[in-house]
């Protein structure tokens, strides 16, 4: 980052990252381990809840429900040595691929955590795809190293086969499985030994002047030190040492093995995502780019959170701040509807606590409560009319027609589908003809969470039934060529929650069709949103 001016100590000191990983990876215990580092949790365990509430459905429910947990959850701030890391949670389940797209719009960096005996799984491959569609630093950790585990080389070949990314170890594994004793930090020649017995307590590190200190062989058993040798020499020919520049392009990935639960490896993951991690980056934006450095405090919603007390129906809109010094009370313009906005009560999550943000910098998250102005995707400014880019909303693969079981309660549901649609849970389109709204989710577990929440939140029970229609398409065009298309297929337009038109259809065919037929009209299974 030579080509970038040096950014005030405050702001070069953040590290603003997510964690990726397929479910039973080691997540929420990593995720744990971290605060732990970090002195914002006293003991393990506190996080524990969360991994195992994800486990099961109607636990998943039962979270929904616990809104608290998963909010406080969703983006954390601890300290790490002189750094201040800004973790934020992506969610678990495949089902919920929107709000992971849009979470990994807000970080710099992305941690992959692999099972070592299960490598590169489904999950972590297309989250990956979608940190490199950002060309996002990816930082590895591969867990689990204190159970039977694949071969090292094994590991690191999937990676780079299946991911197409160069991998650097940052550290070696000694021993496998049930005799692994530890590794060996190559980035500063240091031996670190697991101590199984105590969980909690972070690995001593044993300084070591190179491969041949004598000290080695005093420590590490000789038949798992010869193994280890030979290995280390094949993987310094065979494998790049770390190119903090390739890393930062998001060509080439660090990686280090551990165990998370036995809080092995985790110092030197922070340590390295403190050392090599990219600091606050330059935004995207129109019509133009964000810097860090730049005097004047912006920043984007990335996630909207509603209702995390039912009593109350507060939300709150997660902002990532993209340059500037932020403090408490200043007032700022909502671009989107050029209105100052005071922000009088900004929070910062520290791990389980919320806490007044007094102040925060580039590169960090706060929630801001409100009552619906601000949505996902908007852009607050101390004045100037700039608009961060690149936050997307996909057409949804799945359609149905959400109807309230008492009729006459159908002004409440459409109130309660509109906040959903604006916290970014579901889309709601109304058909042009017919009755009720017809709602499209990304993953079929969602309509039972909606179904659930619209119950819970605002005492309505409703019903999703199948709709006609199985596709939905954005329709963008000039205004002329869309109206006439509109015209002509009156029985296929919607509007969608932001009052955009939308065209559902059940059949490709009618797609290839429209396209055929109208040239002037494109139909778009994505738009940013604004
Ligand atoms: P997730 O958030 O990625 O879904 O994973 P989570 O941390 O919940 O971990 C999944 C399971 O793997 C948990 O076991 C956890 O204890 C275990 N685990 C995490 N890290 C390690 C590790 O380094 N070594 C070993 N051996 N196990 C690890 P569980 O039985 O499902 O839950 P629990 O009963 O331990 O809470």
């Amino acid at each position: 980052m030579s080509n970038r001016p040096e950014l005030p100590p405050e702001i070069a000191r953040r590290r603003t990252f997510a964690i990726i990983s397929h479910p039973d990876a080691g997540k929420t215990t990593l995720t744990e381990k971290f605060l732990l580092y970090g002195g914002a949790i006293q003991m393990a365990g506190q996080v524990r809840a969360k991994g195992e509430a994800r486990r099961t459905r109607s636990d998943f429910m039962q979270m929904e429900k616990d809104r608290g947990i998963s909010v406080s959850a969703s983006a954390m701030s601890f300290d790490f040595d002189t750094y201040r890391f800004n973790l934020v949670d992506t969610p678990g389940h495949s089902d919920f691929s929107e709000d992971t797209y849009r979470t990994l719009t807000a970080v710099d960096a992305a941690v992959m955590v692999i099972d070592g005996a299960k490598g590169v799984e489904s999950q972590t491959q297309k989250l990956f795809e979608v940190c490199r569609l950002r060309d996002l630093p990816i930082l590895t950790f591969c867990n689990k190293m204190d159970r039977e585990s694949r071969d090292t080389f094994e590991i690191i070949d999937e990676i780079q086969e299946n991911l197409a990314i160069d991998v650097s170890p940052a550290s070696w594994p000694i021993g496998r499985g049930r005799d692994f004793v530890g590794c060996y930090d190559l980035l500063r020649d240091e031996l670190q030994l697991m101590d199984r017995a105590d969980r909690n307590t972070i690995a001593e590190s044993i300084k070591i002047k190179g491969l041949d200190d004598p000290k080695l062989a005093e420590l590490v058993p000789a038949d798992l030190l010869e193994t280890f040798l030979e290995e280390i020499e094949m993987a310094r020919e065979l494998l790049p040492p770390l190119d903090p520049k390739a890393l930062l392009e998001g060509t080439m990935t660090p990686i280090w093995f551990g165990s998370a639960i036995n809080s092995f490896g985790v110092q030197e993951l922070m340590n390295g995502i403190a050392t090599y991690g990219p600091e606050p980056q330059i935004q995207n934006a129109e019509p133009r780019k964000i810097a860090p450095e730049e005097s004047k405090v912006a920043g984007f919603v990335f996630k909207v959170q509603a209702n995390m007390d039912p009593k109350h129906r507060d939300r709150v809109a997660f902002l990532r701040m993209a340059s500037g010094h932020f403090k408490r009370g200043m007032k700022l313009t909502h671009v989107r509807t050029k209105k100052p906005m005071a922000v009088s009560n900004p929070v910062l999550f520290l791990a389980s606590d919320r806490e007044l943000a007094e102040e925060a910098w580039a590169g960090d998250i706060i929630g801001i409560p409100n009552h619906g102005q601000l949505r996902i995707g908007d852009t607050l400014t101390e004045g100037e009319a700039i608009r961060v880019t690149g936050i997307p909303s996909f057409a949804p693969e799945l359609l149905q027609t959400c109807r309230a079981g008492d009729p006459l309660k159908s002004k409440h549901l459409e109130k309660a589908l509109m906040q959903f649609a604006e916290e970014g849970a579901a889309k709601v389109f109304k058909p042009t003809f017919g009755s009720g709204y017809i709602v499209g989710v990304v993953g079929a577990l969602q309509f039972e969470v909606l179904a659930s929440r619209i119950e819970l939140e605002y005492g309505l029970p409703v019903r999703f039934e199948a709709s006609q229609f199985t596709s939905a398409r954005w329709v963008a065009g000039d205004q002329a060529a869309k109206d006439k298309f509109i015209a002509a297929n009156k029985q296929h337009i919607a509007t969608d929650n932001d009052g955009d038109t939308v065209y559902l259809t059940r059949l490709q065919w009618d797609i290839d069709r429209v396209e055929r037929d109208y040239p002037d009209v494109s139909l778009t299974a994505t738009k940013e949103m604004m």
